[in-house]
Protein backbone atom coordinates (compact mmCIF):
# COMPACT_ATOMS: atom_id res chain seq x y z
CA UNK A 1 0.00 0.00 0.00
CA UNK A 2 1.42 3.49 -0.59
CA UNK A 3 0.07 6.50 0.37
CA UNK A 4 -1.05 9.84 -1.61
CA UNK A 5 0.72 13.04 -1.00
CA UNK A 6 -2.30 14.86 1.21
CA UNK A 7 -2.48 11.33 2.70
CA UNK A 8 0.78 11.79 4.04
CA UNK A 9 0.75 15.36 4.34
CA UNK A 10 -2.52 14.87 6.57
CA UNK A 11 -1.14 12.25 8.66
CA UNK A 12 2.53 13.94 9.42
CA UNK A 13 0.34 17.18 10.72
CA UNK A 14 -1.75 14.57 12.63
CA UNK A 15 1.03 13.16 14.19
CA UNK A 16 3.68 16.37 14.55
CA UNK A 17 4.38 16.09 18.52
CA UNK A 18 2.59 12.84 19.48
CA UNK A 19 3.78 10.52 21.86
CA UNK A 20 5.53 6.87 20.85
CA UNK A 21 2.11 4.74 20.96
CA UNK A 22 -0.39 7.21 19.19
CA UNK A 23 2.39 6.98 16.37
CA UNK A 24 3.01 3.44 16.28
CA UNK A 25 -0.86 2.99 16.63
CA UNK A 26 -1.16 4.95 12.98
CA UNK A 27 1.86 3.27 11.62
CA UNK A 28 0.33 -0.13 12.07
CA UNK A 29 -3.22 0.96 10.93
CA UNK A 30 -1.93 2.27 8.01
CA UNK A 31 0.24 -0.11 6.67
CA UNK A 32 0.11 -4.25 7.02
CA UNK A 33 3.40 -4.64 5.49
CA UNK A 34 5.34 -3.23 7.90
CA UNK A 35 8.53 -3.74 10.46
CA UNK A 36 10.49 -2.36 13.40
CA UNK A 37 14.06 -2.28 12.77
CA UNK A 38 15.70 -3.56 15.98
CA UNK A 39 18.85 -2.66 16.39
CA UNK A 40 19.71 -4.70 20.23
CA UNK A 41 19.86 -1.35 22.03
CA UNK A 42 17.35 0.50 23.84
CA UNK A 43 14.79 0.67 21.02
CA UNK A 44 13.12 -2.59 22.09
CA UNK A 45 10.73 0.04 23.82
CA UNK A 46 9.12 0.22 20.16
CA UNK A 47 8.85 -4.01 20.15
CA UNK A 48 7.29 -3.46 23.73
CA UNK A 49 4.76 -0.55 22.49
CA UNK A 50 4.05 -2.61 19.17
CA UNK A 51 3.34 -5.79 20.74
CA UNK A 52 1.00 -3.85 22.63
CA UNK A 53 -0.90 -3.13 19.77
CA UNK A 54 -0.25 -5.84 17.55
CA UNK A 55 1.14 -9.70 18.44
CA UNK A 56 2.13 -10.34 15.10
CA UNK A 57 4.36 -7.29 14.87
CA UNK A 58 7.28 -7.86 12.01
CA UNK A 59 10.62 -7.01 13.42
CA UNK A 60 13.73 -7.37 12.00
CA UNK A 61 17.52 -6.86 12.69
CA UNK A 62 21.19 -6.32 10.49
CA UNK A 63 23.33 -8.99 12.10
CA UNK A 64 26.60 -7.25 10.74
CA UNK A 65 28.44 -10.23 11.81
CA UNK A 66 30.54 -7.65 14.46
CA UNK A 67 27.89 -7.58 17.19
CA UNK A 68 28.77 -8.07 20.76
CA UNK A 69 28.43 -11.20 22.30
CA UNK A 70 26.41 -9.60 24.65
CA UNK A 71 23.84 -7.98 21.96
CA UNK A 72 23.27 -11.42 19.98
CA UNK A 73 22.62 -13.08 23.72
CA UNK A 74 20.11 -9.70 24.32
CA UNK A 75 18.73 -10.18 20.57
CA UNK A 76 17.99 -14.20 21.94
CA UNK A 77 16.51 -12.57 25.51
CA UNK A 78 14.11 -10.42 23.37
CA UNK A 79 12.86 -13.31 20.56
CA UNK A 80 11.84 -15.02 23.98
CA UNK A 81 10.66 -12.39 26.18
CA UNK A 82 8.17 -11.11 23.48
CA UNK A 83 7.82 -15.06 21.88
CA UNK A 84 8.80 -12.91 18.60
CA UNK A 85 10.17 -14.15 14.84
CA UNK A 86 13.17 -11.98 14.72
CA UNK A 87 14.48 -11.96 11.16
CA UNK A 88 18.32 -12.04 11.46
CA UNK A 89 19.37 -10.26 8.25
CA UNK A 90 22.79 -11.20 7.37
CA UNK A 91 25.58 -9.72 4.07
CA UNK A 92 26.19 -11.15 1.53
CA UNK A 93 29.00 -12.96 1.05
CA UNK A 94 30.90 -12.27 -1.74
CA UNK A 95 31.41 -8.79 -1.46
CA UNK A 96 32.23 -9.44 2.65
CA UNK A 97 35.08 -11.97 1.73
CA UNK A 98 36.46 -9.46 -0.92
CA UNK A 99 36.34 -6.64 1.77
CA UNK A 100 38.33 -8.39 4.26
CA UNK A 101 40.23 -11.00 1.66
CA UNK A 102 41.75 -7.29 0.85
CA UNK A 103 41.74 -5.16 3.09
CA UNK A 104 41.72 -7.15 6.53
CA UNK A 105 39.28 -6.98 9.10
CA UNK A 106 39.69 -3.10 10.82
CA UNK A 107 39.81 -1.45 6.88
CA UNK A 108 37.53 0.79 9.08
CA UNK A 109 39.75 2.28 10.82
CA UNK A 110 42.32 3.27 8.39
CA UNK A 111 39.85 4.27 5.51
CA UNK A 112 36.59 5.04 7.46
CA UNK A 113 33.25 3.10 8.05
CA UNK A 114 31.16 3.50 4.97
CA UNK A 115 32.76 0.54 2.87
CA UNK A 116 31.96 -1.90 5.85
CA UNK A 117 29.16 -0.62 7.15
CA UNK A 118 27.74 -0.65 3.47
CA UNK A 119 28.36 -3.96 2.72
CA UNK A 120 27.04 -5.70 6.51
CA UNK A 121 24.22 -3.19 7.20
CA UNK A 122 22.89 -1.20 4.13
CA UNK A 123 22.91 -3.73 1.37
CA UNK A 124 21.00 -6.75 3.40
CA UNK A 125 18.63 -3.51 4.46
CA UNK A 126 18.20 -2.09 1.11
CA UNK A 127 17.21 -6.15 0.48
CA UNK A 128 14.93 -5.85 3.35
CA UNK A 129 13.14 -2.57 2.82
CA UNK A 130 12.52 -3.25 -0.50
CA UNK A 131 10.10 -5.92 0.53
CA UNK A 132 7.68 -3.41 2.55
CA UNK A 133 5.84 -0.68 2.36
CA UNK A 134 6.96 1.14 5.79
CA UNK A 135 9.76 0.52 8.39
CA UNK A 136 9.72 1.90 12.00
CA UNK A 137 12.67 3.54 13.63
CA UNK A 138 14.38 3.90 17.37
CA UNK A 139 16.08 7.15 16.11
CA UNK A 140 15.76 10.39 18.36
CA UNK A 141 16.62 13.93 17.64
CA UNK A 142 18.15 13.70 21.41
CA UNK A 143 20.77 11.39 19.44
CA UNK A 144 22.77 13.29 17.30
CA UNK A 145 22.53 17.63 17.02
CA UNK A 146 24.33 17.05 13.94
CA UNK A 147 21.98 15.05 11.96
CA UNK A 148 18.44 14.27 13.88
CA UNK A 149 17.60 17.45 15.29
CA UNK A 150 14.95 17.49 12.02
CA UNK A 151 13.92 13.96 11.59
CA UNK A 152 9.64 13.65 11.74
CA UNK A 153 7.51 11.16 13.28
CA UNK A 154 6.70 10.42 9.89
CA UNK A 155 8.83 10.95 6.90
CA UNK A 156 9.21 9.76 2.89
CA UNK A 157 12.47 7.54 3.01
CA UNK A 158 14.12 9.05 -0.10
CA UNK A 159 17.44 6.80 0.24
CA UNK A 160 15.45 4.04 0.36
CA UNK A 161 12.35 4.82 -2.40
CA UNK A 162 12.74 3.58 -5.69
CA UNK A 163 10.55 4.89 -8.87
CA UNK A 164 7.75 1.74 -8.71
CA UNK A 165 7.64 2.56 -4.70
CA UNK A 166 7.69 5.49 -1.93
CA UNK A 167 9.04 3.92 1.15
CA UNK A 168 7.54 5.20 4.67
CA UNK A 169 9.77 5.88 7.82
CA UNK A 170 8.12 6.14 11.27
CA UNK A 171 10.44 7.14 13.93
CA UNK A 172 7.88 7.13 16.80
CA UNK A 173 10.49 8.10 19.50
CA UNK A 174 11.70 11.22 17.53
CA UNK A 175 10.68 13.46 20.54
CA UNK A 176 11.63 11.19 23.63
CA UNK A 177 14.90 11.52 24.97
CA UNK A 178 17.48 9.35 26.41
CA UNK A 179 16.05 9.39 29.76
CA UNK A 180 12.58 8.51 28.48
CA UNK A 181 13.14 5.81 26.97
CA UNK A 182 15.10 4.61 30.30
CA UNK A 183 12.42 5.30 32.75
CA UNK A 184 10.54 3.33 30.57
CA UNK A 185 12.51 0.56 30.40
CA UNK A 186 12.42 0.73 34.29
CA UNK A 187 8.92 1.30 35.01
CA UNK A 188 7.97 -1.51 32.48
CA UNK A 189 10.96 -3.99 33.45
CA UNK A 190 11.48 -4.58 29.59
CA UNK A 191 14.82 -6.68 28.96
CA UNK A 192 17.63 -4.13 27.70
CA UNK A 193 21.47 -5.15 26.63
CA UNK A 194 23.43 -5.54 29.13
CA UNK A 195 26.25 -3.56 27.54
CA UNK A 196 25.20 -0.68 29.12
CA UNK A 197 25.74 -1.44 32.36
CA UNK A 198 28.98 -1.24 31.73
CA UNK A 199 28.69 2.27 30.38
CA UNK A 200 27.73 2.02 26.52
CA UNK A 201 24.72 4.49 25.59
CA UNK A 202 24.31 4.20 22.09
CA UNK A 203 25.60 0.51 20.48
CA UNK A 204 26.23 -0.80 16.82
CA UNK A 205 29.28 -2.95 16.20
CA UNK A 206 31.98 -3.99 18.52
CA UNK A 207 35.11 -2.56 16.93
CA UNK A 208 33.30 0.49 16.64
CA UNK A 209 31.67 1.34 19.66
CA UNK A 210 33.26 2.49 23.21
CA UNK A 211 31.59 3.03 26.72
CA UNK A 212 31.31 6.66 26.71
CA UNK A 213 31.89 9.32 30.44
CA UNK A 214 29.12 10.62 31.96
CA UNK A 215 29.67 14.14 30.67
CA UNK A 216 30.07 12.60 27.10
CA UNK A 217 27.37 12.64 24.10
CA UNK A 218 26.06 9.09 23.40
CA UNK A 219 27.53 9.49 19.60
CA UNK A 220 30.99 10.10 20.92
CA UNK A 221 31.27 6.29 21.35
CA UNK A 222 30.25 5.77 18.10
CA UNK A 223 33.09 5.53 15.41
CA UNK A 224 35.26 7.79 17.06
CA UNK A 225 38.29 8.14 15.08
CA UNK A 226 36.19 10.23 12.37
CA UNK A 227 33.96 13.54 12.83
CA UNK A 228 31.32 13.79 14.57
CA UNK A 229 29.40 15.34 11.89
CA UNK A 230 29.97 12.02 9.50
CA UNK A 231 28.30 9.36 12.23
CA UNK A 232 25.46 8.15 10.09
CA UNK A 233 26.94 4.57 8.71
CA UNK A 234 23.72 5.05 5.67
CA UNK A 235 20.74 3.00 7.76
CA UNK A 236 19.34 6.91 7.91
CA UNK A 237 20.91 8.70 4.87
CA UNK A 238 17.87 10.38 4.63
CA UNK A 239 19.80 12.59 7.90
CA UNK A 240 22.82 13.42 6.34
S1 LIG B 1 23.19 3.84 13.31
O1 LIG B 1 22.77 4.19 11.97
O2 LIG B 1 24.01 4.87 13.97
O3 LIG B 1 23.80 2.51 13.40
P1 LIG B 1 21.59 3.88 15.68
O4 LIG B 1 22.46 2.89 16.38
O5 LIG B 1 21.64 5.28 16.12
O6 LIG B 1 21.83 3.77 14.10
O7 LIG B 1 20.10 3.35 15.75
C1 LIG B 1 19.02 4.10 15.27
C2 LIG B 1 17.97 3.15 14.77
O8 LIG B 1 18.44 2.49 13.57
C3 LIG B 1 17.66 2.01 15.72
O9 LIG B 1 16.73 2.42 16.69
C4 LIG B 1 17.13 0.95 14.78
O10 LIG B 1 15.79 1.19 14.46
C5 LIG B 1 17.99 1.15 13.55
N1 LIG B 1 19.17 0.28 13.58
C6 LIG B 1 20.45 0.60 13.92
N2 LIG B 1 21.25 -0.48 13.87
C7 LIG B 1 20.47 -1.51 13.47
C8 LIG B 1 20.68 -2.91 13.23
N3 LIG B 1 21.88 -3.48 13.39
N4 LIG B 1 19.61 -3.67 12.85
C9 LIG B 1 18.40 -3.12 12.67
N5 LIG B 1 18.14 -1.81 12.88
C10 LIG B 1 19.14 -1.03 13.27
FE1 LIG C 1 31.68 -2.42 9.84
FE2 LIG C 1 31.99 -0.88 12.00
FE3 LIG C 1 30.07 -0.37 10.18
FE4 LIG C 1 29.91 -2.49 11.82
S1 LIG C 1 29.84 -0.29 12.38
S2 LIG C 1 29.44 -2.48 9.67
S3 LIG C 1 32.07 -3.15 11.90
S4 LIG C 1 32.32 -0.23 9.91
Amino acid sequence: MSLSKADFDSIQSELEGKNPRTVLKAALSQFDNIAISFSGAEDVVLIDLAYQINKNIKVFTLDTGRLHSETYRYIEEVRKHYQLDIEILTPENSPLEKLVSTKGLFSFYEDGHKECCGIRKIEPLRRKLSSLDAWITGQRKDQSLDTRQNIGEIEIDDAFSSDEKTLIKFNPLANWTSAQVWDYIEAYQVPYNKLHEQGFKSIGCEPCTRPTRPNQHEREGRWWWEDSGHKECGLHAKNS
